[in-house]
């Protein structure tokens, strides 16, 4: 099997896995042994949150996977209703996760509009302070986006936001792309009728899978996926993209899935 090796050079020079292994919803043992088989499978991007409850499970899975803590990249989250206590929920991110440093640390949503510079600046310190690797948001406009950027000087890395063929907005990524700021997609397969002729037929012709159709229009389109499955066989076929190549038209055409237009 050809694993999926590509990644994107976040500005801190971290390179950026484009396949992330999602574990929102996945309890304690299945977030454990989810990133345990991505691992396995080849996913060297693991995405959770404080939110989640899993990231003690995640830390012990990449501790006993063997892959070297440097080989893989971390993301993990801050709830909104955290921020006035930013540091130390961190602190116990880290500690949850047994390790020294999350290679990205995000916003999970936007605080109230008085407090997202304020906690903007938490994200940026902890940076500073090498606790970080890189800073972002999620959930964010970009308006919002550009508040933060203009008090601080210093823009978020990464957008992640929901993103599936029903809400292909080209304008939006465009406004991510325009400032340098990588979009991670999530819930592109839940948020997505795997069952539409469209996508169904195209992945007929090239003998893939709705869902890894689905998931390869993303990465043609730049943007960063997060699949999340409790299954061995779906963690494999969700990272198994490389031999999927869609024409110009087959892009085209889940283009027009999009209802946002
Ligand atoms: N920042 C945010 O606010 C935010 C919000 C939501 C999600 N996220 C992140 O994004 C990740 C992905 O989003 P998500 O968990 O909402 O949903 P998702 O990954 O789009 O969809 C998960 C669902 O798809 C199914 N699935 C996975 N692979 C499949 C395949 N190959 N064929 C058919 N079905 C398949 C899974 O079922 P099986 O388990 O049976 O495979 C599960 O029911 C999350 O886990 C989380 O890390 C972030």
């Amino acid at each position: 099997m050809r694993y999926m090796t590509r990644t994107v050079d976040l500005p801190g020079g971290t390179a950026l896995p484009l396949i992330g292994f999602g574990t929102w919803q996945l309890g304690s043992r299945a977030a454990y042994e989810g990133v345990r088989a991505a691992l396995d499978i080849g996913y060297r991007h693991i995405d959770t949150a404080t939110l989640y409850r899993n990231e003690a499970d995640v830390g012990r899975a990449v501790k006993e996977s063997g892959v070297d803590r440097e080989d893989v990249f971390i993301t993990t989250k801050l709830r909104p209703q955290d921020a006035r206590h930013a540091r130390r929920t961190l602190e116990s991110s880290l500690r949850l996760l047994d390790t020294g440093y999350v290679d990205l640390w995000l916003i999970h949503w936007p605080t109230a509009q008085d407090e997202l510079v304020p906690t903007w600046r938490e994200l940026l310190s902890a940076q500073e302070a090498g606790l970080v690797r890189n800073v972002g948001v999620s959930n964010f406009s970009p308006a919002q986006i550009d508040l933060l950027t203009e008090a601080t000087g210093r823009q978020p890395a990464v957008n992640q936001i929901s993103w599936s063929p029903a809400q292909h907005d080209p304008a939006l990524l465009d406004e991510h792309r325009r400032r340098g700021i990588v979009v991670e997609g999530y819930s592109g397969l839940k948020n997505t009728d795997l069952r539409d002729p469209v996508l169904t037929g195209i992945a007929r012709r090239h003998g893939a899978t709705p869902a890894q159709v689905v998931l390869r229009w993303h990465l043609e389109h730049d943007i960063v996926i997060l699949p999340r499955s409790s299954r061995r066989e779906h963690i494999a076929a969700n990272f198994d993209l490389e031999a999927l190549t869609l024409t110009k038209e087959d892009i085209a055409a889940i283009d027009t899935l999009s209802r946002t237009r």
